[in-house]
């Protein structure tokens, strides 16, 4: 197995989560709408391939944004979206470890709890004479956390599956409660997101400051992936 658990998923990442923030970017940018750029940095925890690292660096076009991504191949397709964009390009700072102090904007994806989630179709992106498709269920695996399975397709005209590939992320889940206590000042809830899986809302925790204990939280947050492809 890879360390890099987007090793083989990485491919699917950025096409198919468009969609999800077509849905994210009005209440991310509302979140973002009284952060001040003299008092830090705007800082994306798990920026994968960089959407919403733009979103948030147009959100408070003075700040400087640091996009801190682990997996080398996502750091890879952030690297190019934001090269490939003149203004956050000179203000951007992309990492693949957290800073400790900064700013916090969490986008909560259920479940908030260990439970299970059906497999839902979150995604479906038609490129050429093929269509992308992305689906995920989770179930539980322990007291605090959740294996969610994830499914990517390849699919062409006739609806055959030319690919497939099967993804594990174990992941746990960042309560509601523990994000209120870590953001402690001006946080705010906001539920008007969709989330990208099965249409459940994305609960989006706003707060000025205390983003240590958060980021910590978040610092612990594991995965492994396991994929196959045929
Ligand atoms: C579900 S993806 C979300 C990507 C992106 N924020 C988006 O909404 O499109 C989760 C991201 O968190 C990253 N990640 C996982 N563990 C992390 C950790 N301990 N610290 C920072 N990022 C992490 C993953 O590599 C992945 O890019």
């Amino acid at each position: 197995m890879s360390a890099d658990s987007y090793a083989e998923s990485g491919e699917f990442i950025d096409v198919l989560s468009h969609h999800a923030w077509r849905a994210l970017r009005t209440p991310v940018t509302e979140a973002l709408r009284h952060a001040r750029p003299d008092r830090g940095p705007i800082v994306d925890i798990g920026a994968g391939t960089g959407l919403g690292t733009l979103v948030a660096a147009r959100a408070v076009p003075d700040a400087e944004v640091i996009a801190v991504e682990p997996s080398p191949i996502l750091r890879a397709a952030l690297l190019a979206r934001v090269v490939g964009d003149e203004d956050p390009r000179r203000r951007a700072d992309l990492r693949p470890r957290l800073d400790p102090a900064a700013p916090l904007v969490v986008t909560l994806q259920p479940p908030s709890e260990p439970m299970t989630v059906p497999e839902t179709t979150f995604a479906s992106v038609p490129i050429g004479r093929h269509s992308y498709e992305g689906s995920g269920g989770a179930r539980p695996a322990g007291p605090d956390s959740v294996i969610w399975t994830m499914r990517y397709r390849v699919i062409d005209e006739d609806g055959a599956v030319e690919r497939e590939l099967v993804a594990d992320y174990l992941v746990r889940p960042l309560r509601t409660a523990t994000a209120a206590r870590a953001g402690r000042r001006r946080l705010r809830r906001d539920d008007r997101g969709h989330g990208r899986h099965g249409g459940h809302p994305h609960g989006l925790m706003h707060g000025s400051r205390g983003s240590t204990a958060a980021a910590t939280t978040f610092d612990k947050h594991e995965n492994h992936c396991h994929g196959r492809v045929r």
